[in-house]
């Protein structure tokens, strides 16, 4: 054939395909959720084979490891005992609760692993929702803020990098900016859940905290799955209100809107590749129809490829194990 562009020449050789790669996935984008609980003991999370419910000692070892093979940042969700779970969520901002602990023990024991934290109320309030919920059923939106300005003022207290609000109240990106900086921790920075669906995604994660809500949905604060242009909305309006990182969650299902915001707007982008989304990949590999760490490795390369600039997965430290191990 008389064929003067043949695109093949730029595939023929591992090296030449690597020379023209556009997209690295490597560990230095990765945060590596990690959960915990005040028991002594590590559990493993019956609703995410291959988590763990770490106590505190097998938390920061775990952080450790993860720190070791290049992870850069860790986020924290706690399982509270349902003893100190109450209508109004106070345990969110005790400052000798489990989180603010962690933070303190993680921050000792790795001074340069990024922590942050989530903000919302569900882990800690008796209704299982995101925000406190009205003798009638409504997720109240202004009170709900106020308790998470308590909350991540708790954690900066501790020593958190980065507080992560996943609550999706409206202003509240705003008014934990100006808190923060109200009481001098300019430094600390918010990565705000920008694009966070009402996704059926997130069953196993409600699994391995307990806690998933006690009536209802959340559909009158997390985002229509339907919608993208809604997204920019937020988008516009975390960054006016200050948001240093935005996220967008659940990930695969929501590479447009990873996509789009990328577009939109100058901040960095993170993206939540959720429980659901690693437990698909989990129970085909442990049926043997996929190929585990090539699938991982297409997954996360394609949240990369839409735009994101770092991402959130449960496959952190098997990504960091696998590049450590050149393979
Ligand atoms: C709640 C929160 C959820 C997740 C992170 N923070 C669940 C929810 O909104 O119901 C889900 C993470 C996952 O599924 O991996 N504040």
């Amino acid at each position: 054939m008389d064929l003067p562009i043949r695109p093949r020449r730029n595939r023929r050789t591992e090296a030449i395909r690597g020379l023209v790669r556009e997209t690295e996935l490597t560990a230095a984008h990765l945060i590596y959720p990690l959960f915990l609980h005040a028991g002594t003991a590590d559990q493993p999370i019956d609703s995410m084979p291959g988590c763990t419910r770490w106590s505190l000692a097998g938390l920061v070892k775990e952080a450790g490891e993860a720190h070791a093979l290049g992870i850069p940042a860790i986020v924290l969700f706690p399982a509270i005992s349902d003893k100190l779970k109450t209508k109004d969520a106070r345990e969110a901002w005790n400052a000798k609760g489990l989180v603010p602990k962690a933070i303190a023990a993680l921050k000792k024991a790795h001074p340069t692993l990024t922590v942050i934290t989530d903000v919302a109320l569900d882990p800690y309030n008796t209704d299982g929702h995101d925000g406190l919920v009205a003798d009638d059923g409504r997720i109240l939106n202004d009170e709900t803020v106020a308790a998470l300005v308590k909350q991540a003022l708790c954690h900066a207290t501790a020593g958190a990098d980065i507080v992560a609000p996943s609550d999706m109240m409206d202003g509240r990106v705003a008014a934990l900016r100006s808190a923060l900086d109200k009481a001098g921790f300019q430094d600390v920075a918010i990565m705000s859940y920008t694009a966070k669906y009402a996704s059926a995604y997130y069953g196993p994660f409600r699994g391995a905290l307990d806690s998933a809500p006690k009536f209802g949905d959340k559909k009158t604060y997390q985002m229509d799955y339907a919608n993208a242009r809604e997204a920019l909305r937020e988008a516009s309006l975390d960054e006016a209100e200050g948001a240093d990182i935005m996220m967008v969650k659940p990930a695969v299902p929501y590479l447009d809107v990873i996509y789009r915001l990328r577009q939109h707007s100058p901040l960095p982008v993170a993206a939540y590749h959720v429980s659901g989304e690693y437990l698909m990949i989990k129970a085909a590999a442990a049926s043997g129809w996929l190929d585990e760490k090539k699938i991982v490795l297409e997954t996360l390369t394609s949240i990369r490829r839409a735009g994101a600039d770092m991402i959130l997965t449960y496959f952190a430290k098997d990504v960091a194990t696998w590049q450590s191990e050149g393979r």
